[in-house]
């Protein structure tokens, strides 16, 4: 049976303007189904008042690390009194240190938890997210880890989008077999999860000490000719030339950097690859090298914002508190980070054109909020003033 929602008393419905955003001010919004069926006229069987306050479109956050079982505290508080998490990650801390709880973990127990965490993304505003695989880094925790990730989408209203990141770093037991670990991903895991249909997207973690960019190379042409689309975590530490070959294998996206140099940014800039800017992790890691966002702008490149929520680097699941970042400390203007943080992240998962914005015949993915404009959202910081989600068209945040 069609259902219909009316959004009445609308203050600025953020809407896509010929530059940038425009805000419509004192209109109202009709759902039918799961789609924005008109703006400014019809009726519907619930209404919604939204007092005079903004709508807009629901938060895209295009890259997280939803699926892990434990929390890594401690590294937390060894940042705080002064470690590096290169340092942690040297004496056996970091991505690996997630492994063994995911492989011992049963898909209930890790299903249970990201679900919990999604519970908590909806609240905050997002209603679409990318995530990804690479805390099992064997075939069979790995497919585990892209099945829960697949049920979660079925089961929680929001959508998620998955990503295969075997290549996140080398389990222990290939530390010195390296090129071995690289055989497994493009001869067994790869092959599974294509047989699978389980993934969309390949993302690799090109990084000194993590995955050379011959190795990230080989992985990711070989996801690409099983159909999966290239994602990258680049130049986050090191400038490695992790961008480059961002452009040079067609990567949707290339992600992190912090480190990008003039050649990866020609690269990103030719090749259309959108640049996804994580300013929650260099915050929570405790630095101070945030991405050159005002230069990948001014050079015309797509800029996506997202959380890269994950247990070590960045335990981070507000997209309002990216925003608040990157207004704050990458000089981006309000509206320059909504559109990154929507539209923009929509398009860093190629969907830009069903969600992301608000326009007639896209999804009905909105957020009533408690202010009256876009600029007020970094005054809140952390206390995010939300009032109802609405995701494929059903109100499935606040009453
Ligand atoms: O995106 N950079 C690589 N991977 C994660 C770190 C994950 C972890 O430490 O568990 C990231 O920041
Ligand atoms: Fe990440």
């Amino acid at each position: 049976m069609s259902q219909s929602i009316k959004l009445e008393n609308i203050g600025c419905l953020v809407v896509e303007g010929n530059e940038g955003l425009d805000c419509k001010y004192g209109s109202s919004l009709t759902i039918e189904d799961e789609y924005i069926a008109s703006i400014g006229s019809g009726n519907a069987d619930t209404v919604i008042d939204c007092k005079d306050k903004m709508v807009t479109s629901g938060f895209v956050d295009s890259h997280t690390h939803l699926v892990f079982d434990t929390l890594r505290i401690e590294e937390h508080k060894l940042r705080l009194s002064g470690a590096s998490y290169e340092e942690i990650a040297k004496k056996g801390g970091g991505i690996v240190s997630s492994v063994e709880s995911v492989r011992s973990a049963s898909p209930k127990k890790l299903f249970d938890k990201g679900y919990e965490r999604l519970n908590r993304f909806l609240s905050m505003g997002t209603t679409t997210i990318e995530a990804k695989s690479g805390y099992g880094l064997d075939v069979e925790s790995e497919l585990k880890s892209l099945k829960v990730i697949n049920e979660l989408s079925d089961a929680h209203p929001i959508k998620i989008l998955p990503t295969f990141m075997g290549a996140h770093a080398f389990p222990v037991e290939y530390k010195n077999k390296k090129d071995e670990y690289v055989s497994l991903i493009i001869d067994k895991m790869i092959p599974e999860i294509n047989n699978k249909g389980l993934a969309k997207f390949i993302d690799v973690f090109c990084e000194e000490g993590y995955f050379s960019v011959d190795q990230s190379k080989q992985i990711l042409e070989a996801g690409k000719s099983a159909g999966l689309i290239p994602r990258i975590h680049a130049d986050e530490f090191y400038n490695f030339g992790a961008s480059f070959l961002a452009g040079e294998v067609g990567a949707i996206s290339a992600d992190h950097l912090m480190k990008i140099d003039e050649k990866g940014i020609q690269s990103l800039k030719e090749n259309n690859v959108v640049a996804t800017l994580l300013p929650g992790t260099t915050f929570f890691l405790n630095k101070d090298s945030y991405a050159p966002a005002r230069k990948l702008i001014d050079n015309k490149i797509t800029v996506a914002l997202a959380t890269d929520f994950n247990p070590g680097s960045c335990h981070i699941q507000s997209m309002p508190f990216i925003l608040t970042l990157a207004v704050m400390k990458m000089q981006m203007s309000i509206e320059e980070a909504f559109l990154g943080a929507t539209l923009h992240g929509a398009q860093a998962i190629g969907l830009e054109d069903e969600i992301g914005s608000i326009r007639t015949g896209k999804k009905a993915d909105l957020i009533v909020w408690d202010i009256s404009d876009l600029s007020e959202i970094p005054y809140y910081v952390s206390n995010h003033p939300i009032r109802h989600v609405i995701k494929n068209g059903k109100l499935v945040f606040g009453s």
